[in-house]
């Protein structure tokens, strides 16, 4: 994909070329297929899974039709359909048994998701298996770090003491097989420090898939209820971005490189195209784009009453975070859209 360059034949010339009619190369599907500048491919696509304890466990999630929280059983039946159709990798989420203080159940290594990655690299050894690592679905509070006490820092998410719980994260889901870890907390430093325990644990060969861009988003509400991760007090804008910077998403990126991040991600996608566009551009680096719950339960919704075309409007959306610069694309529709795809024509 070509990003920011010129195509020679500028709004300033167009004068310059009279007899230029655009729609000669929209006259049949397989010339406009031959022209077409940006694809969606299956080989981009990570489908997100929840994951929980117990067997035969396929609760739905109420705010997000189709998707669902999974026991290891049934996640090993969903990744296998997601593999068969072409879908080539996961992120995983973990919605543990027990919540506490200091997020036991994130770095445990009988935690739900470390069992779920044993499983899923055994049974589908060529499945990528990307985890989310962050505290806030394991925290009895519902934030991605630890929580002052009583005192001056009293009620804030406490940045430093953080980093040491998610490096444990991350190095247990290494241990268990992970091919890639994603920090999505938004602490400051957290990549080098993940980078760091995972070096001295030995797994200098896993990369580091860094949430960089994140936005204090309203478009995660479904994702809370999937997860059960919502913040009991406050909110999450002293740790994810204000939707309103876009120089500081830069800085964010910038740092996460330095410290060693492999690729990089923005999130939410459709309303940070801008951002996207702006990350591939001036970094060059593998990037990631992450249409979340809120993006993916809009259309759905809107496709259930009726009011919109679902399928179409999925590849339009997703198509344009490809044209943005986006190298991955995370979405919840990944395997409807590898069977679309399948059938040809995106
Ligand atoms: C965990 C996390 C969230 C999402 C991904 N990782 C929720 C949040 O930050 O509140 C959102 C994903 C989605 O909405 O699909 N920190």
């Amino acid at each position: 994909m070509s990003l920011g360059t010129s195509s020679g034949l500028g709004r300033a010339s167009l004068g310059e070329y009279p007899t230029y009619r655009p729609r000669r190369l929209r006259q049949s599907a397989a010339l406009r297929r031959l022209v077409q500048e940006t694809r969606l491919e299956v080989q981009r696509l990570v489908l997100p899974l929840f994951v929980r304890a117990g067997r035969k466990v396929r609760r739905p999630i109420g705010s997000m039709p189709g998707v669902f929280q999974l026991s290891v059983d049934e996640l090993l039946r969903e990744a296998t359909g997601a593999f068969a159709a072409g879908v080539p990798a996961v992120l995983l989420f973990g919605i543990p048994e027990k919540k506490d203080e200091k997020a036991s159940g994130a770095y445990s290594p009988r935690g739900v998701v470390q069992e779920a990655v044993r499983q899923l690299k055994r049974e589908l050894p060529e499945l990528v298996v990307i985890t989310d690592v962050c505290l806030c679905e394991y925290m009895s509070h519902g934030h991605c770090g630890i929580v002052g006490g009583p005192g001056r820092a009293a009620g804030r998410v406490l940045n430093d003491p953080t980093l040491r719980l998610l490096a444990r994260a991350a190095v247990s889901h290494a241990e268990a097989g992970a091919d890639l870890v994603a920090p999505s907390d938004m602490m400051d430093g957290r990549v080098g420090a993940i980078r760091s325990a995972l070096d001295a644990a030995g797994h200098v060969e896993t990369p580091i898939l860094s949430y960089a861009a994140k936005f204090a988003s309203a478009f995660y509400g479904p994702f809370r209820e999937a997860a059960e991760s919502a913040p009991r007090f406050g909110d999450r804008r002293s740790y994810q971005m204000n939707p309103a910077n876009v120089e500081e998403a830069m800085r964010e990126v910038a740092l996460d490189i330095r410290e060693g991040a492999d690729l990089v991600m923005v999130k939410p996608a459709l309303a940070y195209l801008d951002v996207l566009y702006r990350v591939k551009a001036e970094f060059g680096y593998p990037t990631a784009a992450y249409a979340v719950s809120g993006e993916y339960s809009m259309i759905r919704a809107a496709g259930q009453r009726g009011w919109l075309d679902e399928k179409a409007v999925t590849i339009e959306t997703l198509l344009a975070v490809r044209r943005a610069g986006a190298d991955l694309v995370i979405t919840y529709a990944a395997t409807a859209l590898a069977g679309w795809l399948r059938e040809g024509g995106i």
